[in-house]
Formats: C-alpha cells, sequence, structure tokens
C-alpha cells in the first residue's frame, strides 16, 4: 500500500457530541453521555463541544454562562478526555455552526420542527421565553453533527428525536446537491441512557428541577448519600429491574449497572432480600467512587484559567479548520456567490 493508501486506511470514524454549559451537570449527563465520550476516545478521531449557542436558547446570565464555559472544559478533561486527542472548545467559537445552522433552516420544515418533543417540553417550562432560537434548536444540533462527517453521535435517549431530524436533514440536502454530508448514527447506551430523577422516578433526571432531585458531578459524598437515602422507591420492598412497576428501584440498579457494578440483574439478585437500605447504601458506593477522581482533577484544573483558555483556544483553530471544509462545500453547492 502507498502512505497515502495506508493514511486513508488508519483513518479514524469521527465522533461529535456536546453538551449544554447552562448549569450543574448531572449523573445523567455523565452517564448519558460524558462517560461514554471517554471510552470512545481511543478508537474514533472525537469532537466534543461546549454548545454555549445551545445554551442562550434560555435566557442565561452573561457572567455565569463565560464562567460555565471554561468550567464545561475542566469538566470533559477532568472525566479523562485528553484534549491533545480530542477537540474540545466552544461551539461559539466557530462561526461555521451558526452559518451552517441558517442554511439548514432553509431545508428544514416548520411541521418537522413542532413535533419535537424537547420543544414542546421547553416551551411549557418557559413560556415567557418561546424564542426562535428554542424552535430551531434541532436544526443548530444538526449542523454541529454534519460539518464534521461525523459517523457516530453518544448521546442519552432524550436527543434521539433530534438525531433523527439531522439524518433526516442530512438525507434531503444529500438528495438535491450529491453526497456532501456524512448520515451519522446514534450512539445511545444499552444501560443508562436515561436517568430518572430521584424524587420522580417516570421522569429524566435533568439540571432544571429542584435540587434533590438530582446528583450533581459536583456533589460531595455526603451529599450525594443523603440525597440516595431520600430517593423514591416503593413499598413492597422487593429489588428487581421492573421500570414500569419500579420505576425508583430500577433507577438505582440502572445507576450501578451502568457505573461498572455488573449486569442489572445480577446485581439485583445479590441483593435479593436484603432491603432497600443496602441498595441505596451500595448505589451511593458505585456513585461516590466513580465521581470523586473526577472531582479532585476537576478542582486542580478549574483553578488554572489560563490552562483552560489556551485548550478551547488552540481547539477551536483546529474545528473551525476542519468545519469550513464542510461549509465552504456546502455554500458552493447551494449557489453563493464563489470568493475572491
Ligand atoms: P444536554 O446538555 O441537555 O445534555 C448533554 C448530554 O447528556 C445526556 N443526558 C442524559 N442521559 C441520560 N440520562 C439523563 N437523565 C440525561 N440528561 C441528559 C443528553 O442526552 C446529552 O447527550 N442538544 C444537546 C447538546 C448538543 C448536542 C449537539 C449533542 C448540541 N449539539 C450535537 C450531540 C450532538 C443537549 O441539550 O444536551
Amino acid at each position: 500500500m502507498s502512505e497515502i493508501q495506508n493514511a486513508a486506511a488508519e483513518k479514524k470514524q469521527v465522533i461529535f457530541s456536546g453538551i449544554q454549559p447552562s448549569g450543574t451537570l448531572t449523573l445523567g449527563n455523565y452517564i448519558g453521555a460524558l462517560r461514554n465520550f471517554v471510552k470512545l476516545q481511543n478508537d474514533y478521531d472525537c469532537i466534543y463541544c461546549i454548545v454555549d449557542e445551545h445554551a442562550i436558547t434560555v435566557r442565561q446570565n452573561p457572567a455565569d454562562l463565560r464562567r460555565r464555559c471554561l468550567e464545561l472544559a475542566a469538566i470533559y478533561i477532568a472525566s479523562g478526555l485528553d484534549p491533545k486527542k480530542n477537540l474540545i472548545y466552544c461551539q461559539s467559537h466557530v462561526s461555521a455552526h451558526a452559518e451552517l445552522a441558517w442554511i439548514l433552516n432553509c431545508f428544514t420544515y416548520m411541521g418537522e420542527l413542532n413535533r419535537m418533543t424537547q420543544f414542546k417540553a421547553k416551551s411549557a417550562a418557559h413560556a415567557d421565553n418561546i424564542n426562535a432560537g428554542l424552535f430551531t434548536y434541532p436544526v443548530l444540533m444538526a449542523a454541529d453533527i454534519l460539518l464534521y462527517q461525523t459517523n457516530l453521535v453518544p448521546v442519552g435517549v432524550d436527543q434521539k428525536q433530534h438525531l433523527e431530524l439531522c439524518r433526516d436533514i442530512a438525507q434531503r440536502f444529500n438528495g438535491i446537491y450529491g453526497d456532501v454530508f456524512t448520515i451519522p448514527e446514534g450512539y445511545i447506551p444499552k444501560v443508562g441512557a436515561k436517568i430518572m430523577s430521584l424524587q420522580e422516578p417516570e421522569k429524566k433526571m435533568s439540571k432544571s428541577d429542584p435540587e434533590e432531585t438530582y446528583i450533581a458531578l459536583l456533589d460531595d459524598a455526603d451529599t450525594i448519600r443523603r440525597k440516595i437515602r431520600r430517593a423514591v422507591t416503593d413499598s413492597d420492598g422487593e429489588i428487581r429491574y421492573d421500570p414500569e412497576n419500579k420505576p425508583g428501584v430500577s433507577n438505582l440498579l440502572s445507576i450501578m449497572s451502568a457505573l461498572g457494578a455488573g449486569e442489572i440483574d445480577a446485581i439485583a439478585a445479590e441483593l435479593q432480600g436484603k432491603g432497600y437500605g443496602e441498595l441505596k447504601n451500595r448505589t451511593t458506593e458505585c456513585v461516590v467512587e466513580a465521581l470523586s477522581p473526577l472531582q479532585s482533577e476537576y478542582k486542580r484544573l478549574v483553578a488554572d484559567k489560563a490552562y483552560l483558555q489556551s485548550v478551547i483556544d488552540e481547539n477551536a483553530k483546529t474545528a473551525a479548520y476542519l468545519a469550513n471544509k464542510t461549509l465552504r462545500k456546502v455554500q458552493k453547492k447551494i449557489g453563493y456567490a464563489p470568493r475572491g
């Protein structure tokens, strides 16, 4: 094989994913997304974005948003992502995201966006600010993914509908202009794709709900213990996985399994007859063990603002180079006048 053929054979597939810097990250974000980012980093070319443009679809305090972007970079790195191997940067620093989103807006139908369940939920939660950005949020997400010719998108199950729309938009565009975009696949974990609220286990664990409903990534061991001790279970006392009839108990079993404690059924069998107190103790141990290395590394990193800034600056340059390659191709295809 020639050198070029070798390089092509070695070319890894591309992963893109993002997290909003819009508040405390939860155990749900960690299990559904972040943890898988780390697992995938050696086998793929990975791009992990801090999606500040998505965050502003809900009103943000500017000073908090600014701080949270660097904090999220610290979380990415503290969870084990090597910033030399993975692109970690802010979405707003690469203008191609917004530019491609505008173009894709013109290839997306109102009816498609109207069907998005997250839009319905968010507009109910922010009835005083149902802005157009909230409505076209999934189009920006499609632009994020398609700019990098992404093969795989690791996300929790709540993003599945957005991902399907992204595929539809890409296929529609390719149908008109030829093979411009790679059609991405979702990478949704088998266990832990939807971690539930500790207080209302029929609902997704979410940072926008009250504190005692979620475990924050930076909660200390005592807080984690207290929140899990108070988690809603049920009254029959049996430890078994049955999300429909026993959502609280099943959620704790899923959390343990996703954090590496074994298969769900094996954990349930081992805890048989031991009571919910023991189930909660064991869940607490697993969570504390998973989060404490991340937390100490985070504390060290977040103090070094200059380092974090240099990571996002450097990586944004590489991301912009890659993104502009796709953007220029798209602009040419749709007939924008050439640049001199
Ligand atoms: P965001 O910031 O709401 O959440 C980040 C990731 O965490 C996952 N997640 C969960 N997984 C399991 N259980 C939960 N309770 C839970 N809560 C959140 C989410 O599925 C997500 O993977 N729109 C995206 C960000 C985004 C993006 C992208 C993702 C923007 N552009 C392109 C992938 C590709 C979002 O709001 O995630």
